[in-house]
């Protein structure tokens, strides 16, 4: 316990810290994009899917370890991030110190702006702070209606590009997020790092295009024209 607070006090082990809690966020980002492709299916699937989740015996629990994770990944970021301030030189004389410099501010400027996202997001499906009228609808069967939730809340055209827009800030993050974490792990080699590079690039491109596409396909009605497709 005691080496992993002296860890947490070098600034390679907060970058670990990064990578670790980062790739978790990165994990429940691809699943919880899964999950919601059950809007494809129709309301009784995307209801259903929602309605096993609430009830899961384990969803407290679940819900402790993402908000703990986000919680360490946010505070450890803004660490490092006032570390590398104190560490500036004065004046840079090198192309790649800027370059490095500018890299870091973006993740940290485009971190804030998905922590933005992530509390609109929650107050919009998990609180129904927005739109409250969609947000109490139940189905057939006395289920919270998600489907009903999700389909009006897109067929708004301003919540529509809100979320657009947030998933290629949320794709923006994650791109350089990956970039760092493969270099805090060193995993680094010339007959890998093309594949990897791609790999990385394959991964957030899927998960920007893949959310993108449930707004997209119900402003183009393809998701929600029948109510259950
Ligand atoms: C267009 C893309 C997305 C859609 C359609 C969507 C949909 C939803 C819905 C319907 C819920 C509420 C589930 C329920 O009450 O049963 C939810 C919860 C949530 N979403 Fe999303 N989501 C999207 C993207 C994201 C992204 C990119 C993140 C993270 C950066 C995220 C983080 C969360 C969190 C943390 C919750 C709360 C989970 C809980 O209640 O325990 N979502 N989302």
């Amino acid at each position: 316990m005691n080496r992993l607070i002296r860890l947490f006090g070098t600034s390679i082990g907060r970058k670990l810290v990064m990578a670790g809690t980062g790739l978790m966020l990165i994990g429940f980002v691809l699943v919880h994009m899964l999950g919601n492709m059950a809007m494809f299916q129709g309301a009784d699937a995307l209801n259903g899917y929602a309605a096993w989740l609430q009830g899961h015996p384990l969803i407290w629990a679940a819900r402790a370890g993402l908000l703990g994770v986000f919680l360490v990944h946010s505070v450890t970021a803004v660490s490092l991030a006032l570390e590398n301030r104190r560490a500036r030189p004065v004046a840079y004389g090198r192309k790649e110190l800027v370059a490095a410099t500018l890299a870091s501010r973006y993740i940290v400027l485009s971190g804030v702006l998905v922590l933005g996202f992530v509390i609109f997001h929650l107050g919009h499906f998990t609180f129904g702070w927005f739109q409250p009228e969609h947000f109490q609808a139940r189905d057939a069967q006395g289920r919270h209606d998600v489907f009903h939730m999700v389909v009006a809340g897109f067929q708004s055209p301003l919540f529509s590009g809100v979320y657009v827009v947030s998933m290629l800030l949320v794709g923006f993050h994650l791109h350089h997020g990956v970039k760092s974490l493969v270099q805090t792990l060193g995993i680094n080699h010339d007959s890998y790092n093309a594949l990897l590079s791609l790999a990385g690039k394959g991964l957030v491109g899927l998960i920007v295009i893949g959310n993108c596409s449930f707004p997209v396909l119900v402003l183009m009605g393809v998701i929600g024209a029948s109510g259950d497709n």
